[in-house]
């Protein structure tokens, strides 16, 4: 019988490649990045008819004009984040849910925010099935974080913002790191540490992200 898509060694061949070829020699070294990044099926966060594509090096389309951003994006923001497993990780975007499973393998407890519902409902039943228990998910504007759980260790926004979100800073633990990109149409990858009351921002390169969305157009894109 034809099948139109490749066994299951196939997307595990592909997923060893991706990580060779378009992380670890793009220069992520951290192992348990790299273990996370070789362990989570990328292809099951995608639609059907996109899974051949789930491990090519750009960002994928999940729906609602939203994407999946490309698999050397997702492991340099997590690289950059340095999550240890005793961190309380909130992530802004949930999006396919694919970020928050690579941050579910490294830390304890990730809490992720996604404005528009089918996505997050999607992610959460995606997540079910894979035996995720350690992802809260949560329906609402991302600027508003998560306050019932602040303080966060880490905090990774996947959405381009205009400005850094100081909302989101607030809500971030003392020597906590936050990535997020920053800047109109194209964007700067950008680190801040706190230290104390004060920021150190870090440039770490160029990306495009679909917007941080802001105001009356939240929940309707
Ligand atoms: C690049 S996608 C995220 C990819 C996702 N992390 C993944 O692994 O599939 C950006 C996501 O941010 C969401 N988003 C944009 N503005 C938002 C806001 N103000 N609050 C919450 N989510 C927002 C979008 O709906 C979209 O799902």
């Amino acid at each position: 019988m034809h099948n139109a898509y490749p066994r299951v060694t196939d997307f595990t061949k592909a997923r060893k490649r991706m990580v060779e070829e378009q992380i670890l020699m793009r220069g992520v070294k951290n192992q348990r990045v790299l273990g996370a990044m070789m362990k989570v099926e990328r292809h099951l966060f995608v639609s059907e008819g996109l899974r051949h594509q789930a491990y090519d090096d750009y960002p994928l389309p999940v729906g609602s004009g939203q994407t999946i951003s490309q698999p050397y994006m997702v492991a340099a923001m997590t690289e950059a984040l340095r999550v240890e497993p005793e961190h309380r990780v909130l992530e802004i975007g949930t999006g396919s849910g694919y970020q928050a499973a690579v941050l579910a393998e490294l830390a304890n407890t990730v809490y992720t925010v996604e404005f528009i519902a089918e996505l997050s409902l999607g992610a959460r039943r995606v997540m079910q099935r894979l035996g995720y228990r350690n992802v809260r998910f949560r329906i609402g504007d991302g600027h508003e974080g998560w306050p019932e759980f602040v303080p966060y260790d880490r905090i990774m926004v996947t959405a381009g913002a205009e400005t850094m979100p100081f909302g989101l800073v607030d809500q971030l633990a003392d020597r906590g790191r936050i990535v997020v990109p920053i800047g109109r149409g194209s964007q700067m990858l950008t680190l801040g540490v706190k230290h104390g009351k004060r920021l150190v921002q870090r440039s770490l390169m160029g990306c495009v992200f679909v917007p941080f969305v802001r105001g009356e157009r939240n929940g309707r894109p």
